[in-house]
């Protein structure tokens, strides 16, 4: 098949465009905002095009066509989305209104990344299952809701099938450590460089962890079971909730260190529990994550120490 991967130059959608890339063609369109070129393999053509530029994206689809898109592009970050709602929203809804546009005239079946863990708020039912109403109390939860119904308007008026994600919190290689969004990179990075780390409020807030091949694999399940997947939503966790210092005490652990993190006011629009049920896509697809929290981090960790290293190496040279 040939496949498009918005933002697959980005973190999950690098992973996927290469796991991709195996079996079906793959193109990657990304305007390389947060992601890089270096993070998927030469032979996957890159669009660097920002689903903004109407005309541009436009004329990348007068000559491409496909049969699916992973629609990854985003604006990711909860924090940057409370200090700029516009700007969250102009990649997330009006960046996803103009794909959704550009590609109505070939009806591609559009596999969503949307989010577990900021679109249904905070609930008593723990894990939530996909019944629960969504309730963002962020606008990255809102502009990720106004992106799942925009494609669900599409899919029902334009006739092409859609499939939506919805995420728990990804961890693993790649996950930029630079910024507020990827607690576990972020923990990861600073502890092996031994700069101080922080939590915001009193760390027993609680997240679903999910190590990104196991979302990846999630995404390939779908597309193996378009009859038992297509126009419909699932959640893609493990079901397991983990307090933040649970996660700081495992990170630290690893990586040998006895580092304590300082304690920060707590942030608004992030929620204090969260973890996905996801039995829908086990149903559906036989979908199961297989990673533990342990082999998660340790391959995270791994994957960061080589990256250090090498830089190292190279600013040595
Ligand atoms: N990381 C998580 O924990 C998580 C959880 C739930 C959902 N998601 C969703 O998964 C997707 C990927 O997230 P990620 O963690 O890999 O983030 P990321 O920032 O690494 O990837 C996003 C990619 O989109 C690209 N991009 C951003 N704006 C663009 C634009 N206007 N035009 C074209 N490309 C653009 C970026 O350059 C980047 O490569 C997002 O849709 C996000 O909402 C992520």
């Amino acid at each position: 098949m040939r496949i498009l991967v918005t933002g697959g130059a980005g973190f999950i959608g690098s992973h996927l465009a290469e796991a991709l890339h195996t079996h079906h063609e793959v193109h990657v369109l990304d305007n390389l905002s947060t992601g890089q070129r270096e993070n998927l393999p030469p032979d996957i053509p890159l669009y660097e095009i920002d689903l903004l530029e109407a005309e541009a994206l436009e004329a990348h689809f007068a000559k491409h066509t496909y049969e699916v898109i992973c629609h990854l592009a985003a604006q990711v970050d909860v924090r940057s989305s409370i200090e700029a709602p516009h700007q969250d929203a102009q990649v997330n809804i009006l960046g996803t209104l103009r794909l959704l546009q550009a590609v109505r005239s070939f009806r591609p079946w559009v596999i969503f990344a949307s989010t577990g863990g900021a679109i249904y708020g905070e609930k008593a039912r723990l894990p939530i299952p996909e019944s629960e109403p969504p309730n963002p109390e962020s606008p990255y939860g809102i502009s990720k809701l106004a992106g799942e119904l925009y494609l669900q308007y599409f899919g029902r008026v334009y006739g092409f099938p859609y499939t939506i994600l919805r995420l728990a919190n990804v961890y693993g290689p790649r996950q930029s450590p630079h910024g507020e969004a990827g607690v576990v990179a972020i923990f990861s990075y600073r502890l092996l460089t031994g700069q101080p780390t922080w939590i915001y409020g009193d760390g027993h807030q609680t997240r679903d962890f999910i190590f990104v091949a196991d979302v990846v694999e999630a995404f390939m399940s779908v597309l193996r079971h378009p009859t038992t997947t297509q126009n419909q939503i699932f959640n893609v966790g493990t079901a397991q909730a983990t307090t933040v210092i649970a996660l700081h005490q495992r990170v630290a652990a690893q990586v040998g260190s006895g580092q304590c993190p300082q304690f920060l006011p707590p942030k608004a629009g992030e929620v204090r529990h969260n973890s996905l049920d996801a039995r829908k896509l086990y149903q559906a697809t036989g979908w199961q994550p297989r990673t533990t929290l342990e082999e998660g981090l340790a391959a995270t960790l791994a994957a960061f120490q080589k990256t250090l290293t090498t830089t190292r190496f190279q600013n040595k040279g």
